[in-house]
């Protein structure tokens, strides 16, 4: 939560933090600020605001030639959506942005008797206060000392008075990365997308390491001093991935990319048909002795996990439990060294999953992440990770990193189907060839967004909608209820279709709206049986299947055809359809579904 982004170099800052910042609204669009070396002297300027980076562009200087500065997009946690909260902060002679939340934020209030002084009701400028009481001249220092009474998450940039040209950055917990290119400077973001334009090169700022940046270069030194050599790794994405590229919503254009992202990330990982990790160091002797699964993960990657969860229990006969992973660290692991724990992230730095996969190390050296964001936290802390391939995933929705995840998942499931040998290999080659298959079979899909969206029409109105199926149809309604309520703000839940008739019916009048998935053949019956429960007590049903054409009135007034494939793929061709569904309920109830109210893409707060 929240987007920080700092420049230091040889051209104009204001635009270069002001287009960084558009492009890390995603992660928080409650007020928007920036500070820089007014005219590159050692006086610090502030611009902030409450609301979008727009608002802010409105109020920055025309001419601003200033080349360092620091910039701030805000998720509120401390004080509400005010000028005051907004970032950065200034106290004394330094100021700072900031994402994360400092814990002991009263304690230092008393500490260093700041009751009265502060301008803001923030947890920040209380940061900003104890480095400045820690400041005797040298930046470093004061950073090392406040930063040794600080509790909680932070990643700082940090500009001193009389320092013209010099950014000042630690983090712990927050993500940060940075870069220095010869051609333009120094920069520091949050994440890559902010500054990709410049550089598709980066490090991971190490966490408890001080960084000083200016024009010429980044000095990297641990909290004793040392100096350390920053890691450098490369991404193939150029800033065209980080753009609409044409369509009005990140999120319509992550929905149409999903056929190639599911191509990248299970290409490099089907070998002659079967699941092969060797080039992502994950030896077979991970999988070897396993005795149950435990996957944890948060939101959308938690109901891809349990797409996964349902497959591998049913196909491959392994036990595997969901935990939600700000619910799996209050309670009693189950886990033994026996467990392979999968840990399921687009962001990677989704603190209760990190936090959670924490815990699970303790238990299990059997980790593994299945993470979209290459070199974040959870990646890092894991034993191993398969990275999916999705590329930049900018709408706070989910939608192209579940498809992907759900693919990890089920070529995991396959790798310990053979090593544990719940499966042949010619079981395993069948699957993975309808798997390959489905990148084209969601061409197909995405074929009926006009029909979708005319279908989606009928939603905008709506308060309440109901997602049923059975089997893996159920664990896809949960992503698809998920979908709708993130962005259209109507209320929607996913009910097993069985369960129904156990109390939710009752909710059902007059032209409820159903979304009901009958794709699985084993309980095909049951599901139209509970379809017609619904359609007698007045629901409005659209009906998603694989036959050709419904034209029974009793079971649904809508009705989807998909392309008729296996019944553990044809998940990956629903949700085609629910995203569409989502997406075009949102736009025509005049919602930004990129930035949905109270959202942020990534949840680095507990
Ligand atoms: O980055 P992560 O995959 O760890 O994020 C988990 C959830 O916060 C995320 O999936 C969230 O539920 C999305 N808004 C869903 O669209």
């Amino acid at each position: 939560m929240c987007g920080i982004i700092g420049f230091t170099g040889y051209k104009p800052a204001q635009d270069i933090l002001l287009d960084g910042l558009q492009r890390l609204e995603y992660r928080g669009y409650d007020s928007a600020g920036i500070a820089f070396f007014k005219d590159n002297s050692g006086h610090v300027s502030v611009r902030k605001t409450a609301g979008k980076v727009n608002d802010l562009r409105a109020i920055c200087d025309e001419e601003n030639t200033s080349s360092t500065g620091i910039g701030h997009t805000r998720w509120a946690t401390h004080g509400g959506v005010t000028n005051a909260n907004a970032h950065p902060h200034k106290f004394g002679e330094v100021t700072l942005i900031h994402n994360g939340i400092i814990e002991n934020y009263h304690e230092l209030i008393e500490k260093y008797d700041l009751k009265g002084k502060l301008k803001s009701d923030t947890d920040t400028e209380v940061a900003a206060a104890v480095i400045s009481c820690n400041y005797s001249g040298d930046p470093v220092s004061a950073i090392r000392a406040a930063v040794s009474e600080l509790k909680g998450s932070f990643a700082f940039c940090i500009l001193f008075k009389n320092h013209p040209g010099e950014i000042y950055a630690v983090r712990n917990v927050s993500p940060m990365v940075a870069t220095h290119t010869d051609d333009h400077g120094s920069f520091i973001a949050s994440d890559l997308t902010a500054f990709i334009e410049y550089s598709n090169s980066y490090f991971v700022v190490p966490e408890y390491h001080i960084m000083t940046m200016t024009d010429g270069g980044i000095k990297l030194e641990d909290m004793e001093g040392n100096d350390v050599a920053p890691q450098y790794m490369t991404v193939d994405w150029d800033v065209s991935t980080a753009q609409k590229g044409g369509y009005p919503h990140f999120m319509i254009k992550e929905i149409h990319e999903q056929p190639q992202a599911l191509s990248d990330t299970m290409g490099p990982r089907i070998k002659d048909l079967l699941p092969d990790f060797e080039e992502d160091g994950i030896p077979d002797s991970l999988f070897e002795g396993v005795k149950d699964i435990t996957v944890i993960a948060c939101g959308t990657a938690m109901y891809a996990g349990n797409v996964g969860r349902t497959l591998i229990q049913n196909k491959f006969g392994i036990p595997v439990t969901i935990a939600i992973a700000s619910e799996f660290r209050y309670e009693r692991p189950t886990i033994s060294s026996d467990t392979l724990v999968i840990v399921c992230s687009q962001s990677g730095e989704t603190i209760d999953t990190l936090e959670a996969l924490r815990l699970a190390g303790k238990y299990t050296d059997r980790t593994l992440a299945v993470v979209n964001v290459k070199g974040s936290s959870i990646a890092r802390e894991s034993n191993y990770v398969l990275y999916t391939h999705a590329g930049p995933e900018i709408a706070v929705a989910s939608t192209k990193a579940y498809s992907v995840q759900v693919a990890a998942m089920y070529l995991i499931g396959c790798k310990l189907g053979l090593v544990l040998g719940r499966a042949t290999e010619a079981e395993v080659r069948e699957f993975i060839s309808g798997l390959k298959n489905i990148p084209s079979l969601i061409e197909e899909v995405l074929k009926m967004e006009e029909r979708i969206k005319g279908l989606a029409n009928r939603m905008v109105n709506t308060k309440d909608a109901f997602y049923i199926g059975r089997g893996l149809d159920y664990t896809l309604s949960m992503e698809g209820a998920l979908k709708l309520k993130e962005i259209s703000y109507i209320h929607s839940e996913a009910y097993a279709a069985g369960e129904l008739k156990h109390g939710t019916i009752s909710l059902i009048t007059d032209g409820t709206p159903v979304i009901a998935i009958a794709t699985q053949q084993n309980v095909y019956s049951k599901v139209i049986s509970n379809i017609r429960e619904v359609k007698a007590r007045g629901a409005y049903v659209l009906l998603i299947s694989k036959d050709k054409e419904i034209t029974d009135e009793t079971v649904c007034d809508e009705h989807i055809s998909i392309p008729d494939i296996s019944d553990e793929l044809t998940i990956f061709e629903s949700i085609i359809i629910l995203q569409i569904l989502a997406y075009y309920t949102s736009v025509g109830k005049g919602i930004d579904p990129d930035q949905p109210r109270n959202l942020a893409k990534s949840v680095t707060v507990e």
